[in-house]
């Protein structure tokens, strides 16, 4: 076997479990295949955390089992991700074609299993779990020069009633911090200039260390390393949100502004009933915390719609939080119901259509008050970091530290440097202005 292709669904994430299993099978000899057509292997990085996922996930693996079918073409298909880790060994007697089931803790084992399985033996299963995954250097082929995901802590343990994630992702484990500030100055060395933390609960990071490393002080090591100019982070759970990472984000020079505050529903009757441990109040106090403290800070969020017992009294309360709250953007869902999971059980589930009649109010709603927020912008000088031509090309893209998109006029050799930008206008998913220098 000698070249692979990866197809990812999901988030972050997996997105970067993708490039360690790129570059695990890179340090091995094989080479990344453009498409799926050229490739001997075919990695499926899946996601659970929505039923449309799963169907995603399912109708690209019939795709490919009708490929190995055809014309008796050998290809190595694997299961990766979440899906792999909820459905384990009961993959393979659906789906005979598969040939290789991986979990998420089970990445570092990759290049053993890929060679165990080699020459079209028996189907390999690892979805036990490495203890020590977190701990282990793991070769990362990053798809960005750029920008880069550096994990800090992997698994949940929120148990949240509709998530599925702390049943796939495990308990809460933090890496070390030294390991995370050397993998950092790796980067910087490598001529990286964005980096983002990822976990799914990022403020909770450094619980069970043997020396306590709180988040905040975790953004001070990063703020140390010379060559990274930004810093930012993802996800942060409301309740976890305190006043010193809110202080963190006002003085360390290269934390972003920026910060995603998933607020899933504006009635407490729901938030209680999902586990979220916070009120609506409470939420919005922090907000203004936060705000009084970061004037510029951008302010993102998710939004559940249909929640079981979501009621049209709560609902409304919903798109008040989001009248309120004016976020910049937002991500918005249908409630889903997933395996294992506490809300299943709970009762008054929510009929299909009234759903969709929520998720449309709530798009109607924020489109407006995101196009109002992005034309706030028009006139300010912003602090971009060009990231190179954009796609449609003729213009340079790059990005402000509240993660809002910009393209200007500019020559291409500003790639990677933070430039000043003039706003002149903006559109409901990017800003456009002028270099200022
Ligand atoms: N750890 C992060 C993100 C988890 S998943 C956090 O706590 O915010 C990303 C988003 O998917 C969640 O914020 C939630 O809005 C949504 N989501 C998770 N499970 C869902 C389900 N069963 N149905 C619909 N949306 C869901
Ligand atoms: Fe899921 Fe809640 Fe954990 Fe986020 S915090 S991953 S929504 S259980
Ligand atoms: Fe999906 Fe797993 Fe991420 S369920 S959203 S890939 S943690």
């Amino acid at each position: 076997m000698k070249s692979f292709h990866i197809i990812t669904f999901g988030c972050q994430m997996n997105e970067h479990d993708s490039e360690r299993m790129s570059g695990i099978l890179q340090s091995q000899g094989l080479v990344p295949a453009a498409t799926v057509d050229d490739a001997e292997m075919v990695i499926l990085n899946t996601c659970s955390i929505r039923e449309k996922a799963e169907q995603k996930f399912y109708s690209e693996l019939g795709r490919l089992a009708h490929l190995k079918g055809r014309d008796g073409k050998r290809i190595t298909i694997a299961v990766a991700g979440c899906i792999a880790q909820q459905e384990g060994k009961k993959l393979l007697s659906r789906t005979p074609s598969v040939d290789l089931v991986i979990g998420p803790s089970d990445i570092a084992r990759l290049s053993d299993m890929v060679a165990q399985q080699k020459d079209g033996g028996r189907p390999v299963v690892e979805t036990g779990g490495d203890p020590e995954y977190h701990h282990k250097p793991v070769p990362v082929a990053r798809t960005d020069g750029l920008k880069a995901w550096v994990s800090i802590m992997y698994g949940c343990d929120n148990f949240c009633t509709y998530c599925v994630v702390p049943y796939l992702r495990g308990r809460e484990r933090s890496r070390l911090p030294r390991d995370i500030v050397a993998e950092i100055q790796g980067l910087a060395d490598r001529g990286y200039r964005e980096i983002t933390f990822l976990g799914q609960n990022v403020n909770s990071y450094g619980k069970g260390l043997e020396s306590a490393c709180s988040f905040p002080a975790l953004l001070r090591l990063a703020q140390e390393v010379d060559g990274i100019e930004r810093i930012r982070f993802v996800t942060s759970h409301p309740r976890d949100l305190s006043e010193g990472l809110i202080s963190a984000i006002r003085d360390l020079p290269k934390v972003c502004e920026s910060i995603h505050l998933p607020v899933q529903s504006g009635s407490d009757r729901v938030l209680a009933s999902m586990n979220r441990r916070y009120t609506s109040d409470e939420y919005r106090d922090k907000v203004q915390r936060l705000r009084n403290v970061v004037p510029s800070v951008s302010l993102t969020t998710d939004i559940i719609v249909g929640f079981p017992g979501e009621g049209d009294e709560d609902f409304a309360m919903t798109l008040q939080i989001l009248q309120d709250v004016q976020f910049d953007t937002i991500f918005a869902f249908k409630y889903s119901k997933r395996p294992n999971t506490r809300a299943l059980d709970l009762p008054k589930h929510v009929p299909e259509k009234v759903k969709e009649e929520r998720l449309e109010q709530v798009f109607s709603l924020q489109k407006d008050i995101t196009l109002l927020k992005n034309r706030r912008h028009v006139g300010t000088l912003q602090e971009v970091l060009v990231e190179g031509e954009s796609r449609k090309g003729g213009t340079l893209t790059g990005r402000t530290r509240g993660n809002m998109a910009v393209n200007f006029a500019g020559t291409r050799h500003l790639k990677g440097s933070l430039v000043k930008v003039r706003i002149t206008a903006a559109g409901p998913n990017s800003l456009s202005g002028e270099l200022c220098e």
